[in-house]
């Protein structure tokens, strides 16, 4: 890492609230994460069988096809953004929906909120390119609107298809739309976060959306206490 980066990187350490640095990379291993024998009989599905997770993944995407289930279709979407990163992870971090620049580049968090994220996510000891990180909603709302229940109502199934061939051992909500979303309910964030929930066979937590923190550093210091209860989750503890 360029001294330039390291110094950058340390102080988001620092803003983070975090007074130590573990560099030992002994925590990401992940138990039974060995690569299944050639010949074990891959997991049953209802309609089809997958030898992989990126496999069944790529189902679900071509499942939702160039859609129209919803009027976001025609709502000046540029294109749908599905979900990116590692089908095997055990980190999954579930958003709102697309931003402007999400719905430019086909990818979710890689505007402002997603350069932060993608800190937040290294502030942890791992990669982007670990985890996988999907939206409740596929299509960008007009004017970054907050999505509407119809449109919730015909997205989420890709969604909980996406969580359920991943199985992440931890799903971090990110901001209060997603929480409320996944959870189904109508607590502020302010209640639900700082606690842990069973949700389709992971441990959801909930946390502030990045959007946030950009305009509330000093909510930084709670997601840092969120990330580490993530990462002890995730060594087994
Ligand atoms: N905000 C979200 O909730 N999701 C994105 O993909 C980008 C910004």
């Amino acid at each position: 890492m360029a001294h330039e980066d390291l110094k950058a990187h340390l102080e988001f350490f620092g803003e983070l609230g975090v007074d130590g640095v573990r560099l030992e990379p002994d925590w990401r291993v992940r138990p039974g994460a060995a690569a299944a024998p050639a010949d074990a009989p891959a997991p049953a599905q209802p309609a089809q069988v997958f030898r992989s997770a990126a496999g069944a993944v790529a189902a679900i995407r071509e499942d939702l096809g160039d859609c129209t289930r919803c009027k976001l279709h025609g709502l000046g979407r540029r294109q749908i953004v599905f979900g990116v990163g590692n089908p095997d992870a055990d980190l999954m971090f579930v958003g709102e929906a697309p931003g402007a620049d999400e719905d430019i580049q086909g990818e979710p968090f890689v505007g402002r909120a997603g350069q932060l994220l993608t800190k937040i996510i290294e502030a942890i000891g791992l990669r982007r390119e670990d985890v996988y990180i999907a939206n409740v909603i596929k299509c960008r709302p007009p004017n970054n609107r907050n999505p509407e229940p119809d449109e919730v109502e015909q997205c989420e199934q890709f969604l909980f298809r996406q969580i359920d061939t991943i199985r992440p051992k931890v799903i971090v909500a990110l901001g209060k739309f997603a929480a409320q979303s996944l959870l189904r309910t109508t607590d502020p964030i302010t209640r639900l976060r700082g606690r842990e929930y069973r949700y389709r066979d992971a441990i959801l937590i909930p946390t502030y959306h990045p959007a946030y923190l950009l305009r509330t550093p000093s909510a930084k210091r709670e997601v840092w206490e969120d990330m580490k209860r993530v990462r002890a989750i995730l060594r087994g503890g």
